[in-house]
Parts: structure tokens; C-alpha cells; sequence
């Protein structure tokens, strides 16, 4: 995976999870998103009184990642406590910029399963989609 190993992916998912802002829910997420520079962006969710409010870390990194400038990627960890998977708003965000993005799933063990965008989102509406 470029100069990182999908381990260094996790552990910068769990680094970045401990910033997470999840007063509400208490269900902290870390994000780490690897472009194809071979810089990561982080993110962690970040909540709101107004709870529709909330972004995903995954969203947050992504934002993150496309507002510096980058647009291809090549892997997501993302660490929650249980090893949760990536939303639906979440995978969609992703698929945006590939199919074959891989997704390391990681718990707070630091244990972790891959998958690809493709797979979480099968028969996906994409940027090749939108026609007049
Ligand atoms: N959350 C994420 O950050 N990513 C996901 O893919 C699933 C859910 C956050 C949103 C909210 O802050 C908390 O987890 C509970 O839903």
C-alpha cells in the first residue's frame, strides 16, 4: 500500500479517533485516507446539538483530503470500538472517487478486515452516471 502498511493505516484511524467529538452519541470514529501522493488525511466524526448535523470521520476525512487538493485514493481505515462498517452516506462519499478504494475495517483492538468500495457498495450510481 504505497509506503504504508495497512497496520500504520489502522493505527492512524485510532490515533485520529481519540479527537473524535461524539458527546451524543458516544460512539467515537477515526478515519485515515490514503491518497495516491501517499499522504494521509484524517478524520473523526464530529457531532452536533442538532444531530442531523453530525459528519461521519470518513466524510471528514474526504472533505479534508479534496479541499488540499487530492482526488484519488487508495485505501480507508476506518476504527471504531466494535469494528462497525462505513455508513451508506459514507460509502456513496467514497464511491465518488473509485470503486477500487480499499476499506480496512478496524475495531479498538486494532484487528481489522478489507473490503473495497465495490464490494460495500455494489451497483453504485456514479460520476459517469449523471447525464443530461
Ligand atoms: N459515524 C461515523 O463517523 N462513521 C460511520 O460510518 C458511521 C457513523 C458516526 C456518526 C455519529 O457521530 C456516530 O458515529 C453514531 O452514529
Amino acid at each position: 500500500m504505497t509506503k504504508w502498511t495497512r497496520e500504520e493505516l489502522v493505527a492512524q484511524a485510532l490515533q485520529a479517533r481519540e479527537r473524535a467529538y461524539a458527546p451524543y452519541s458516544n460512539y467515537l470514529v477515526g478515519a485515515a485516507l490514503l491518497g495516491k501522493s501517499g499522504r494521509v488525511y484524517t478524520g473523526c466524526n464530529v457531532e452536533n446539538a442538532v444531530y442531523p448535523l453530525c459528519t461521519c470521520a470518513e466524510r471528514t476525512a474526504v472533505v479534508k483530503a479534496v479541499s488540499e487538493g487530492e482526488r484519488e485514493f487508495v485505501a480507508l481505515a476506518v476504527a471504531t470500538k466494535n469494528g462497525g462498517a462505513p455508513c451508506g452516506s459514507c460509502r456513496q462519499t467514497l464511491r465518488e472517487f473509485g470503486e477500487d478504494i480499499a476499506v480496512i475495517i478496524a475495531d479498538d483492538s486494532g484487528a481489522y478486515r478489507e473490503t473495497t468500495v465495490a464490494e460495500l457498495l455494489p451497483d453504485s450510481f456514479g460520476p459517469e452516471d449523471v447525464v443530461a
